[in-house]
């Protein structure tokens, strides 16, 4: 059988958030534990981050220590887990270099996620080529590593795609020395995408919408307590909509039956309280009060984790050098396969 390794990572822009956490943080700690994976690489990835954040070096070094923290605080695991800093593997560069021959400009610019984020960030007439090629380097990053399984958020599936072009480009006209990889998404719809505590789109640092896995328990219920509903459930009494409704939202990508048991057992599941919300009679403070008690459940032990941790930054450094260490190791070794395929491998 097929040896089984995970690669995946974040960007050091900030505090890792709940949407990252039901997004693909939560699985990852899954996978890691069913020990179905050879090797598990999670990837700090500050190159990535400075493609778009060229002049503010001091936030993502900064972040790349809030990042770590909030990996070991959800339970991955530095013994089970290689953690590494991408800009640290002098391999991955080299890859994208040779990759970059195999894409197009007119690709690139298909990609939906970079055009969102040129859009974002309003470089339209203004693209830094760094940014512009970073699929590439993601592609490097997936592929240095063999991986066959890579846990992201549903936006990352355009990265994904543009991956597996580059391997099968390069198996066909060089040597099969590249592993085609696959994504791996939540299952639960509601995790695909969590909405910001406002209702909009997405959670971002920016519009302030965030719950992150480091909040207090005070900021926690402070944020659940203001989120988005329904508009026009105004009254108890009036019939409320489950569709757009953040609160309800959250309660898919978090509750389980036991949460019923513990905090709310007039209710057997999430479907009979919806039931009772959608024929009114229901008010939004008694939903908020629950899903306040759900979202402490699942946040204090992550956040005494973290407080643990915190105290030690020398050994969060010595775990990501290590790690980065170990990874230099798989990365070179895909390197020289990729310099033999590729006959520039002059001096044996
Ligand atoms: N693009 C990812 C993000 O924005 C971070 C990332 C960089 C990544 N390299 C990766 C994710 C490789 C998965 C695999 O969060």
């Amino acid at each position: 059988m097929e040896k089984k390794i995970i690669l995946t990572g974040d960007r050091p822009t900030g505090k890792l958030h709940i949407g990252h956490y039901v997004g693909s943080l939560r699985q990852r700690v899954e996978l890691q534990n069913t020990g179905e994976f050879e090797k598990v690489f999670i990837m700090i990835a500050d190159a990535q981050a400075l493609t778009d954040h060229f002049d503010n070096p001091q936030m993502v070094r900064d972040n790349i220590e809030q990042v770590a923290l909030d990996y070991l605080a959800i339970g991955l695991d530095p013994a089970k887990s290689t953690f590494l800093i991408q800009s640290q593997i002098p391999e991955l560069t080299e890859l994208t270099f040779y990759y970059m021959n195999l894409v197009t400009v007119s690709r690139l610019q298909r990609n939906p996620t970079v055009k969102a984020e040129i859009k974002q960030r309003g470089f339209e007439t203004n693209i830094p080529v760094g940014f512009f090629t970073y699929p590439i380097s993601q592609a490097a990053d997936i592929t240095a590593f063999q991986a066959t399984t890579v846990p992201v958020g549903e936006d990352q599936e355009p990265m994904l795609e543009q991956t597996r072009e580059i391997v099968r480009k390069f198996n066909e006209i060089y040597a099969p020395a590249l592993t085609e990889p696959n994504i791996l998404l939540p299952t639960n719809k509601a995790c695909l995408r969590l909405p910001g505590t406002d209702g909009k789109a997405k959670m971002s640092k920016s519009i302030g919408n965030c719950i992150y896995l480091s909040d207090s328990a005070d900021e926690i219920r402070q944020k659940v307590m203001s989120m988005y509903t329904d508009p026009e459930h105004l009254q108890v009494s009036d019939p409320g909509h489950i569709e757009g409704n953040t609160v309800f939202t959250y309660l898919d990508a978090f509750s389980l039956p036991e949460h019923f048991e513990r905090y709310l057992p007039d209710y057997a599941n999430l479907d009979e309280l919806k039931d009772h919300y959608k024929r009114g009679g229901l008010g939004d403070v008694k939903v908020k009060r629950f899903l306040n008690e759900v979202m402490q459940e699942t946040l204090e032990p992550i956040r005494t984790r973290r407080q643990q941790y915190e105290n030690d930054p020398a050994a969060i450094f010595e775990m990501l050098k290590k790690g980065s260490e170990l990874a230099r190791e798989s990365a070179a070794q895909t390197l020289d396969r990729v310099k033999e395929a590729m006959k520039i491998n002059y001096f044996g």
